[in-house]
């Protein structure tokens, strides 16, 4: 995730490059999504967003199809950032969700809880996340299983997301474990996968992961 890096599509194709590897997704801000596409040869290219109607009077906004068309694969929905600064909803979420999958487009969607949430323990926290699952997966049931497979879970507290201070590795395991088993419960996901993001950086991943619980990492600085 480039967030809004970087300033030149010059600076953009050597970024991609240096991380052109399978398993990897790619997601830079949309004006570069076609050259992106041109110099990836192992890694998917995914969005930072995308909207929820196909076409309209919706000035500024992308559509599932248009990224589609420009090779996009993946789409991540919910970042706290956007939920931050441009006033995202649960309900706005759940929408992007629903139109996303619909077209066929892989959905990451972040989740996390604030500082504050934290405090309380990680109980609390779970009971937070199992409501905005709740919220934003609100048009998924056990019978989108079609829809549902192309779903990935991103655990981001907010705390942790550029601030250089990681999850605890057990606790964020604790937590993707938990989403794995709500995911499960409610949508009979038989497997569901679910990433953690926050302060991600090559010193800290193998710890991160050593629990064996997380599937992956949303990096937000480090992959710049
Ligand atoms: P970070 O951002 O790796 O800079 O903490 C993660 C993210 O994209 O949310």
């Amino acid at each position: 995730n480039w967030k809004l890096h970087p300033s030149s599509e010059a600076e953009a194709i050597k970024l991609a490059r240096a991380s052109d590897a399978k398993n990897v997704v790619i997601c830079p801000p949309f004006p570069y999504l076609p050259t992106v596409r041109k110099t990836l040869r192992h890694a998917a290219l995914g969005a930072q967003d995308v909207f929820w109607e196909e076409q309209g009077p919706y000035t500024g906004e992308v559509s599932p199809a248009i990224l589609k068309n420009f090779g996009a694969r993946y789409a991540i929905i919910g970042h706290s950032e956007r939920r931050a600064w441009l006033h995202e909803t649960d309900s706005m979420i759940s929408e992007k969700v629903r139109t996303a999958l619909m077209a066929g487009l892989r959905v990451v969607l972040c989740v996390g809880e604030s500082k504050e949430v934290r405090r309380k323990g990680l109980a609390a926290a779970q009971r937070f996340i199992a409501a905005q699952l709740k919220q934003d997966l609100k048009y998924l049931n056990s019978k989108s299983y079609a829809l549902s497979s192309k779903l990935v879970v991103a655990y981001e507290p907010i705390w942790a997301i550029g601030t250089g201070r990681p999850d605890k590795p057990e606790e964020a395991a604790a937590m993707a474990r938990f989403i794995k088993k709500l995911l499960t419960a409610r949508y009979a996901l038989p497997a569901p996968k679910v990433l953690y993001g926050g302060s991600v950086t090559s010193a800290n991943a193998r710890r991160i992961f050593s629990q064996g619980e997380i599937d992956g990492a949303l990096v937000g600085g480090a992959s710049l």
